[in-house]
């Protein structure tokens, strides 16, 4: 029986994460980090498993307690990378690489590779890591964070902010256009690339300050260090998914921008009829379980298939009550 996705936080104010029983720790040599800087943070203070491998219910617990992330955006974004990055069976995830740590490996198509993965989850036109078909689409990249940097100088006054995000989002979007023949913008990674942008605005700055302005020596921290600072408090806001969409429409005005990618070439970005946009988040989840996730399990059987299902149900608990009618179990 796999344990249940938590449910909300009962207090969800602003307070004291980095504290004396979440110390940070460098990461030792087993311990695996990946491309998210958020569940990073989370394992190099003790809030995650510091090696990098964890149930979905460990990583729900330790975005709501860590950052305050809400609980319904929790569970989507948690069950969307257990399904195609984790181990259904063991319920178990890895934050980066491959591991032996998840156990053993279901029959291909699935890889169980950790959310290193390229193109189920993980994506181009990263904030502060290179898009995969440059070699590595998982590590800090110092280039791209000066470039933030600057960014965040020219449009932020020294802060990552919203507008700052936007012009950024769409940097990124430009410089794998001319750059990345393989470059790849369709849903799921349409939604995931813009709210990325979002999320240092969102959970990196310290709760008692409301300002909506990143101090870039607090992001390096988190984004290259996997560190909170010194007395930090995660946000006294409960993030939803309706806080995040509001950051995301805000960037899209900015510079609109279709989903779709490269033709194989340099310059040849191609706009994509069959992917979701950001109006259809039904799409968006009835996509992603029919062809990203269908396509990594197209014959699942007995226990596999069972827990498949199971976590399709959790995946889809957010949704539930909403007009978008959940997919049916597979067989
Ligand atoms: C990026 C997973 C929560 C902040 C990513 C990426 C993955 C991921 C796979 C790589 C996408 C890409 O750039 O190609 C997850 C999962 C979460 C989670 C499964 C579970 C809820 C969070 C939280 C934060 C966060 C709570 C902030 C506190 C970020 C940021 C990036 C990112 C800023 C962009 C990194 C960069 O390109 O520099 N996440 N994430 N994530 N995540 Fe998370
Ligand atoms: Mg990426």
């Amino acid at each position: 029986v796999l344990e249940p996705p938590p449910g909300p936080l009962k207090d969800t104010r602003a307070k004291l994460v980095n504290d004396k029983s979440h110390p940070w720790k460098p990461a030792g040599k087993n311990d695996i980090r990946g491309p998210c800087p958020g569940l990073n943070t989370l394992a190099s203070h003790g809030w995650l498993p510091r090696d990098g491998v964890a149930t979905p219910a460990q990583i729900v617990n330790a975005v709501q307690e860590g950052f305050n992330m809400g609980n319904g955006l929790a569970i989507f974004v948690t069950y969307a990378a257990h399904l195609v990055d984790g181990n259904l069976v063991t319920n178990l995830l890895s934050i980066g690489g491959k591991t032996s740590k998840t156990g053993p490996n279901p029959p291909a198509p699935a890889t169980v590779g950790g959310l290193n993965t390229h193109a189920v989850f993980e994506g181009d036109a990263s904030t502060t890591r290179a898009d995969f078909f440059f070699g590595d689409n998982h590590s800090f990249y110092e280039t791209l964070f000066n470039q933030l940097t600057a960014f965040s100088n020219k449009f932020g006054a020294g802060f990552y902010n919203l507008s700052v995000a936007a012009e950024f989002r769409f940097q990124r979007i430009q410089d794998s256009i001319a750059t990345n023949p393989q470059f790849g913008f369709s849903s799921p990674r349409y939604f995931t690339a813009y709210a990325e942008s979002v999320f240092p605005v969102a959970f990196f700055i310290d709760g008692r300050d409301t300002s909506g302005q990143l101090d870039m020596k607090v992001a390096r921290g988190f984004f290259q260090n996997s560190r909170f600072p010194d007395g930090f408090f995660r946000s006294g806001i409960s993030t939803t998914s309706t806080v995040i969409g509001a950051g995301i429409d805000f960037i899209f005005s900015k510079h609109p921008i279709p989903p779709g990618g490269n033709n194989g070439a340099v310059n040849s970005y191609t706009p994509d009829p069959n992917s979701a946009d950001l109006s259809q988040l039904c799409k968006l989840y009835t996509d992603f379980v029919n062809n990203t996730i269908r396509g990594l399990y197209p014959n699942a059987k007995g226990v596999l298939l069972a827990a498949l299902n199971k976590n399709l149900d959790f995946f889809y608990s957010p949704l539930a009550g909403s007009d978008c009618p959940q997919v049916p179990a597979f067989v």
